[in-house]
Parts: C-alpha cells; structure tokens; sequence
C-alpha cells in the first residue's frame, strides 16, 4: 500500500465547457508521480498540483525512447458513483510493456491505487454528458542523464487526468481507411504488442499519407508478406464476413486491446461467431465482390468503436455496409459505453466503482 503525500493546490483552474470536449487537450487541477530508482525501488508517491516536470536533457527517455503509457478512462453514473473499465486489463499490461522495454514491474495494486486515489482528488472534473469521460493517462519515462544504449536506472511513473470528448472528429461515423502497403507499423519480435511511444511514432509518416489523399487512418498490414491485416490506426481492427466476425490473432505485432477483448467476449455471449485468425486483404476483398462483407470497425479505449466506411487498397476502392454503421458494431458501441456509464447490465463485473 502506497503512503500517498498529498500537495494539494488552492488555485483550481476553471474547468472547460464539458459539453465541447475535444481530445487531449485539457488537464485536471493535480497528477501522481513516483520515482524509481536501483536502491530505492519505486518510492516517493505523491499527488502534486499539474505543472511540467523538470528533466535533464540528457534523459534516456528524450533519446533512446524507453517510455510505456496506458490509457483508460473514469465514468461518473447518474447516481454519481465513478466506473472505471477493466483497470485490472490495463494495469496488467503495463508490467507486459515494462518487461518488453527493461522498465522495473509496478505493483499492480500500487498502481491501481494511484489511479484511484487521483480520481477521487479530481472527481469534478469526470464531465456527464454523453460520449465524455476522464481520460486517464499513466505513463513511466526513463530519467538517467546518460547518453549510452542500456536500461535506465532511474524512472518516473506519472498519472495525469483529462475530461475527453470523441477521440475522432467523425465520432462513431465511419471512416475512410487507406490500406498501408508501403510502411509498416511492427513486426514480430519487436515491440508492437508492448504500448510504448516508439509504436506511435513510427506511425505517424503512414497516417500523414493516408490525411494527404483524404483518408482518416491506414489499415497496417504484416511487415513480412504485406498480406494480412494487423490494426487500424491506433486500434484494433475487426471484420464481419458472411456471419463470423474476425480479428486478427495476437502474434507479437499486435498490441491485446482491452477493448478488443472485450467485443470477443461480448459477441461470445451472443453466439456471434468470433474468429482470431489471420485475415489477408485479399480474403476481405473477395467477399466484397461476393457481397458477404458486412462490417469492419476499430476498437479502441479512445474511440471505443471506430466503423470502417471505405477501404482503398492500391485504388480498389471499397465501400462497406454502404457507408453506414452496422448492426453488430452499433450493439457493441451501445454495450460497452452502456456497461462503462453504468446504464447496462454488466454480468462479468467490467465496471470497477
Ligand atoms: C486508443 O485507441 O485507445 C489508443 O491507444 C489511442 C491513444 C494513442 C490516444
């Protein structure tokens, strides 16, 4: 159990219009910090008033990018008790990432606590209305000031809250997707299951692109064979094909989305059948010629669900359910917000108070 020290600020910021949330941009009152260091281990937890850190600019993290991030959001219900999705999936994860980028584990139920103990400091600014949440961001950085290729010795693990609205300007409309057959986003044995900084930013050239001829994200595929599907943007992706809903399976390149797992789950208990598989774009082209692609959607903490309206894979241009969301995608969407606001049923216990 962590001896949280409280630093807490008498100069609360005027909160933003909740009703106009974009993304990412507004931060609450206070974060959480902790430091990591060889003879200490993590030490030093506290919640202090947001402000910008001060770093060596010889910090690992500015140079050789050893960082990890999670992101979950916290949901205030009618009744004013405050849900949180999975934070368990989430916590989980950062210690799968922190082993993939030689950063020390985090003792899930000091982490946990962290999360919760902000929350309650920042419980005001969990904005209602539909579509909104508090955006959590946890995330560790390495701080040695050293300019040699190792682990770091020395690490900050922070929290910092933002009240969000859609991730995507389009919301759950569906998108125009450009399907990558140049640049890849990872490749098995590198870091693509781990959600660290490096992944994102390695993105970002093949999403220009794809903005530059008019289209929202880019469908990745494999970085061996360029044949099958991996993610969509920064999400998971899924297809709907004559009845079965396929998504690729995870073999290393592909980040174990709690979202993701979350539509298997869900569809399972619908008797939808659900495949993780490997599905080429050949295979989703084919059954648009046959008239047996129904959906595709992204799924992602974000955006929670993103449908898929279009695909242009090298000009073939495809449209999807005719560009308009689709039946299984609007139950997901409807279930899964439903169970995060509390407004649904939620038999497997995913929304922690
Ligand atoms: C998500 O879809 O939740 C993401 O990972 C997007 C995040 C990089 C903002």
């Amino acid at each position: 159990m962590l001896n949280i020290k409280y630093e807490l600020t008498k100069d609360l910021k005027e909160k933003p219009d909740f009703n106009n949330l974009g993304f990412g941009t507004k931060f609450t009152d206070h974060m959480f910090i902790m430091d990591y260091n060889d003879g200490q281990g993590w030490h030093d937890p506290r919640i202090v008033p947001y402000q910008p850190i001060c770093l060596d600019p010889s910090a690992m993290v500015f140079h050789y990018g050893q960082e990890m991030f999670e992101g979950m959001k916290a949901y205030k219900t009618e009744d004013g008790r405050v849900l949180l999705f999975r934070p368990d999936k989430n916590i989980h994860r950062t210690n799968v990432t922190n082993d993939r980028l030689c950063i020390p584990q985090i003792d899930e139920d000091d982490m946990f606590q962290a999360i919760n103990d902000l929350i309650k400091v920042e419980k005001d600014w969990i904005p209602t209305p539909k579509g909104t949440s508090l955006y959590i961001r946890p995330f560790i950085i390495a701080t040695d000031p050293f300019l040699g290729v190792r682990a770091s010795n020395s690490y900050k693990f922070m929290v910092i809250l933002c009240p969000v609205g859609a991730y995507y300007k389009e919301g759950i409309n569906p998108v125009k997707i450009w399907v990558e057959t140049e640049y890849v986003r990872a490749v098995k044995g590198g870091i693509g299951f781990a959600k660290t900084g490096g992944n994102y930013a390695a993105s970002i050239k093949a999403q220009m692109k794809a903005k530059e001829r008019g289209y929202s994200q880019v469908l990745w595929l494999d970085g061996v064979e360029r044949k099958y599907v991996e993610e969509v943007g920064t999400m998971n992706v899924f297809f709907k094909i004559n009845g079965e809903v396929i998504t690729p399976s995870l073999e290393g390149s592909i980040l174990a989305g709690v979202t993701r797992d979350s539509v298997i789950e869900l569809l399972k208990t619908w008797n939808i059948p659900v495949s993780e598989r490997k599905l080429s774009v050949e295979e989703i082209y084919d059954a648009a010629e046959k008239g047996t692609l129904e959906e595709a959607f992204g799924t992602g903490t974000a955006a929670v669900i993103s449908p898929i309206g279009e695909l242009n894979y090298d000009g073939r241009v495809i449209s999807i359910n005719d560009g308009n969301i689709g039946e299984v995608s609007q139950r997901i969407y409807d279930t899964i917000t439903g169970i995060q606001t509390g407004h649904v049923e939620d038999p497997n216990g995913w929304a922690v108070e």
